[in-house]
C-alpha cells in the first residue's frame, strides 16, 4: 500500500467506522458464536502471498463483527461504559502515524513533554493538590498507565521498595528478603481483584479491611488491623483506598485514613477507576477529600472521559520515589537530557505510545466546560447522584435510562 491508496482507504475506514458507530443499535449487542467460532473461518496459516485490502476488508463484516461485543451500543448492559469520542479515535490514528516508542525525553520529546502537561491539565481540572503536579519545578506529576491495575501494581511495589530501603537505613544489617517477609498492605474488602493481585505479583501479604454499614473503610477498622499486626511483628506498608469500588460504588474514608496512613509511614494509594471522572465537577469534587494524605491516585479517563482505551491517569506526589524503585540505565539507553521527565521509569514497560495525544485533542475539543457537560449529562438521569450507591446505580445503567428518557439515544453520545 503507497500513500495514495492509504488516502483512499483510510477514508473508505473512516466512513466504515462512522457507519458502524452510527447505526450500531441495528447490531446484536451480544455475539452470538460459540467459543472457537473463528478459528473454522479463517486459514489455519498466514498467507504466503499477499493479499488485497479488498480481500481482508470483505472479511471484516464475515469473521469479527459476528464475534464482537458492541460495547458502544445503547442496549450494552454489561460491566461498565467504556469511553471514546471521534477526536480520540483521530488521535490515536496520528499516534500510530508517528509509531514513536517513547522511553526517552530523545526518543520523542513531545512524547513525553506532552504527557507531563497533559497530566497537569487535569491534575488541575481535579483540582489535585500541588504536590501531585510536575509544574517545572514540583517534585510530582502524572503518568498514563495502561490500566487501574498496572498503576496499583505500580504503587505497591514503589511502597515495597521505599519501606525496604527506610528499614535498612536504620537496621542495614536486615536483608530485603527478610523485611518484605514481614510486609502487610491493605484494601478494602470491596476492593477490585487487582488489588489483591497487586499484592500475589509483588509477593506481600495483602489483608481486607472490614467495611461499614455503607461498604466504606473506617479509621477505626484500619488502626485495630495495623495494632494487631504491629504487635505480630509485621510491618504495614500499603494501604490501598478505593473511591468508588467495583461492587458497591462505596467510596472509603480518606479523610479518616490518611492521616493514619501518613503517622504511621504506610503509602496510601486511591483507586477511583471509574469514579474518578465525575470529581472534574466541583459539585462532586468534596468525594476526592482526603486526596492532600495520599501518596499516589489513579483513575480511568478511558472509562467515563471520552478518551478511548487505554488511558490511565496515574499521580504521585514524589516522583522519586518511584523513580528509586524502578530505574535502570544501561549504557544503550543513556542520552543527553536523561533526567528530562520520561515516564518510562514509572512503569513497567520500557516502550510507551504516545497516548497523552488522545488527552490533548479531547481536552482541546470539548474543553473543562464539554467535558463537566458531559458527565452531567449522565449523571442528571439520576436525581440522588451524590449517594454512592446511585453513582454505581447511575454508571450501569445510564445508557438505557439514556434511551428512554431521551428518546433517541443520539443526543447523549458525545459525538453528536
Ligand atoms: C475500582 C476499580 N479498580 C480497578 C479496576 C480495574 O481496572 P483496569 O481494567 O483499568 O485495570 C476496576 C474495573 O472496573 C475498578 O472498578
Amino acid at each position: 500500500m503507497d500513500a495514495a491508496e492509504f488516502r483512499r482507504r483510510g477514508k473508505e475506514m473512516v466512513d466504515y467506522v462512522a457507519d458502524y458507530l452510527e447505526n450500531i443499535e441495528k447490531r446484536q449487542v451480544y455475539p452470538d458464536v460459540e467459543p472457537g467460532y473463528l478459528r473454522s473461518l479463517i486459514p489455519e496459516e498466514a498467507p504466503l502471498e499477499a493479499e488485497s485490502y479488498e480481500d481482508v476488508v470483505k472479511d471484516i463484516e464475515r469473521v469479527i463483527m459476528p464475534g464482537v461485543t458492541h460495547w458502544h451500543s445503547p442496549y450494552f448492559y454489561a460491566y461498565f461504559p467504556t469511553a471514546h469520542s471521534f477526536p480520540a479515535m483521530l488521535a490515536d490514528m496520528l499516534c500510530g502515524a508517528i509509531g514513536c516508542i517513547g522511553f526517552s525525553w530523545a526518543a520523542s520529546p513531545a512524547c513525553t513533554e506532552l504527557e507531563t502537561v497533559m497530566l497537569d491539565w487535569l491534575g488541575k481540572m481535579l483540582k489535585l493538590p500541588e504536590d501531585f503536579l510536575a509544574g517545572t519545578e514540583g517534585s510530582g506529576g502524572g503518568v498514563i498507565q495502561g490500566t487501574a491495575s498496572e498503576a496499583t501494581l505500580i504503587a505497591l511495589l514503589a511502597a515495597r521498595s521505599k519501606i525496604v530501603k527506610l528499614i535498612q537505613t536504620d537496621h542495614p544489617d536486615r536483608s530485603e528478603t527478610d523485611i518484605i517477609s514481614k510486609l502487610v498492605a491493605y484494601s478494602s474488602d470491596q476492593a477490585h481483584s487487582s488489588v489483591e493481585r497487586a499484592g500475589l505479583i509483588g509477593g506481600v501479604r495483602m489483608k481486607k479491611i472490614p467495611t461499614d454499614s455503607k461498604f466504606s473503610v473506617r479509621g477505626a477498622a484500619l488502626q485495630k488491623v495495623l495494632e494487631e499486626d504491629r504487635a505480630a511483628g509485621l510491618i504495614p506498608f500499603f494501604f490501598c483506598a478505593t473511591l468508588g469500588t467495583t461492587p458497591s460504588c462505596a467510596f472509603d474514608c480518606i479523610t479518616e485514613l490518611g492521616p493514619i496512613c501518613n503517622a504511621e509511614k504506610i503509602w496510601m494509594h486511591i483507586d477511583a477507576a471509574y469514579a474518578g471522572s465525575a470529581f472534574i465537577c466541583p459539585e462532586f469534587r468534596p468525594l476526592l477529600n482526603g486526596i492532600e494524605f495520599a501518596d499516589s491516585f489513579n483513575f480511568n479517563p478511558h472509562k467515563w472521559l471520552l478518551v478511548n482505551f487505554d488511558c490511565s491517569a496515574m499521580w504521585v506526589k514524589k516522583r522519586s520515589d518511584i523513580i528509586g524503585a524502578f530505574k535502570i540505565e544501561p549504557l544503550y539507553l543513556k542520552h543527553d537530557h536523561q533526567e528530562s521527565g520520561n515516564q518510562s521509569h514509572w512503569q513497567i514497560p520500557l516502550g510507551r505510545r504516545f497516548r497523552s495525544l488522545k488527552m490533548w485533542f479531547v481536552f482541546r475539543m470539548y474543553g473543562l466546560k464539554g467535558l463537566q457537560a458531559y458527565i452531567r449529562k449522565v449523571t442528571a438521569f439520576n436525581p440522588s447522584f451524590f449517594s454512592p450507591f446511585h453513582l454505581h446505580y447511575m454508571f450501569w445503567t445510564c445508557t438505557s435510562e439514556d434511551s428512554v428518557l431521551v428518546g433517541k439515544y443520539r443526543a447523549y453520545r458525545p459525538y453528536f
